[in-house]
């Protein structure tokens, strides 16, 4: 009897196990998928910041970034590791770099040693980080940041860490960091663009192990809200001319505040960056795109990808199981507009091959309200938008769902600015800065404004005008943004609409 007794217990056990483990995995795929992005690379579990190591070799895009992999906050840094052959579909890889006696390993670059100046093998995948020295920091007892070196002679899927670390000590400077190297074809020695607290240091090599100051910029230029991180240098030709255009991250003092991108364009010679305008050009006006740089090796297309969050509240978003994602993959263009020279970043190519059930609308009269709710439904919060206006004109995109959260976003012809407002997207509360509109100069002076949307579950990225004003935003609706009207207080005429969904990745 007592036997059966303890059967029965046991399967009832069994039973409500099994129902409770079900039960629990269900809620814990519900509250950590609810906001996972569908096509933005996060990682697969935890902690991400800034992309790092970005470097092309042999047909596959390497993205490494700042990753702890304990915890959903940041915590210890390592550089979690992930490949794609398109910017489209990543493959998460091993941890490719692991905290060591020398510290945590923040932000950098990766670069193809194609001459084999460091002597760990021809086409050696060299990575150039900055290592961070918790222990130094908290006893503040010396300066914690300095850059090493670590190699790969497997296309990236182990690494080891130079014996003779750190290859570029700490001068004197408490935030001395992020380390983006590329190789100067003028002068055949590697250049190190690095943040050095509230200017840009260029370093020199002819090896990737020793180097040599060769100048500062920046202490009186751009903006100066914060301390200055992750920069990076290249040259990208305009009408035929080569410019150098270096980008500098910066937190606070961003133009949405918080985190923010600026970027300088002007000349790099005999190592020495010099800006042509003194006014002060951001990136991205949004409040969610930082760190970011382009990846190496491939060749005169500059692509770009960013952090797509802000230190404000990083550590704070509602996203549960997983925190952090990046921006889609941009290209990046000097423009020319007027006398003026302005970078510009678009969706690259190869985002067009995830596209889905692609349309095209035409208008030919002129109206106040576009209810485009029954063409984009289906698209469940996750579809790319493409218009063109016949006027230039104010509009606003609004994007809803039943649970009564919007977005809206769009242009303001009386200031001449893009806007996005996600005051009222959803969750909000988690910090107080989050729920705000963010506005941006629009540069173009075509009578047409053109604009693309980009938006995926938890982010509206939006390119104005080909890329030339750009804006992205991070927004937590309680539900999909099924619906999409496009409204105007004066008749408007939008000449040309185009829509896709997303295929699944
Ligand atoms: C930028 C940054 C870098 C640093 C890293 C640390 O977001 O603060 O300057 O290397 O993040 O995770």
């Amino acid at each position: 009897m007592k036997h059966k007794i303890l059967k029965i217990t046991y399967f009832c056990m069994l039973v409500a196990c099994g129902l409770g483990q079900n039960t629990a995995i269900a809620q814990q795929k519900n509250e950590s998928d609810q906001y996972r992005p569908a096509f933005h690379f996060t990682p697969k579990s935890h902690w991400m910041n800034d992309p790092n190591g970005m470097v092309y070799l042999n047909g596959k895009y390497h993205l490494f970034y700042q990753h702890n992999p304990n915890s959903s906050v940041w915590g210890p840094m390592h550089w979690g590791h992930a490949t794609s052959t398109d910017l489209d579909h990543w493959d998460h890889q091993p941890i490719a770099l692991y905290p060591d006696s020398l510290g945590t390993i923040f932000s950098g670059s990766a670069v193809v040693d194609v001459n084999n100046t460091a002597g760990f093998g021809k086409n050696a995948l060299v990575a150039i980080f900055t290592h961070h020295n918790h222990k130094i920091e908290e006893a503040k007892t010396g300066l914690h940041q300095y850059q090493s070196i670590a190699y790969s002679i497997d296309e990236g899927k182990t690494w080891t860490k130079y014996e003779g670390n750190p290859v570029l000590p700490n001068p004197g400077i408490w935030d001395f960091r992020d380390p983006k190297v590329m190789w100067h074809t003028q002068s055949k020695k590697w250049i190190m663009t690095l943040a050095t607290k509230d200017r840009i240091t260029f370093y020199s090599s002819p090896n990737l192990k020793n180097w040599t100051k060769e100048s500062e910029f920046g202490e009186k230029s751009g903006a100066h809200g914060g301390v200055w991180e992750c920069p990076d240098l290249f040259p990208l030709s305009v009408n035929g001319i080569q410019k150098w255009v270096l980008l500098v991250s910066i937190n606070p003092g961003g133009p949405a505040g918080g985190s923010g991108t600026q970027y300088f364009v002007g000349d790099f010679k005999e190592g020495i960056f010099s800006a042509d305008h003194t006014d002060i050009r951001w990136l991205d006006y949004g409040a969610d795109n930082y760190a970011g740089v382009t990846w190496s090796n491939t060749g005169n297309r500059k692509i770009f990808m960013g952090w797509m969050n802000n230190w404000t509240y990083a550590n704070q978003i509602p996203e549960q199981g997983f925190r952090g994602a990046t921006t889609i993959a941009r290209e990046l263009q000097l423009k020319k507009v007027g006398n003026e020279v302005y970078l510009s970043a678009a969706p690259v190519k190869e985002f067009n091959l995830i596209l889905d059930k692609a349309a095209q609308l035409k208008y030919s009269a002129a109206k106040t309200d576009y209810d485009l709710s029954t063409k984009v439904t289906s698209f469940k919060g996750k579809y790319q938008l493409e218009l063109t206006t016949a006027q230039k004109q104010s509009f606003s995109l609004r994007l809803t769902n039943d649970n009564g959260d919007e977005l809206v976003l769009g242009y303001d012809a009386k200031n001449n600015t893009f806007y996005t407002d996600r005051t009222k997207s959803g969750q909000v509360d988690f910090e107080k800065s989050f729920p705000r509109v963010t506005t941006a100069p629009r540069i173009s002076k075509d009578n047409h404004i053109q604009l693309k949307l980009i938006l995926d579950v938890t982010s509206a990225e939006v390119f104005a005008d080909n890329g030339l004003t750009v804006m992205t935003n991070t927004f937590f609706a309680h539900s999909p943004l099924t619906q999409l009207h496009i409204k105007s207080t004066k008749p408007l005429l939008i000449q040309n609409l185009k829509y896709a969904g997303i295929k699944s990745l």
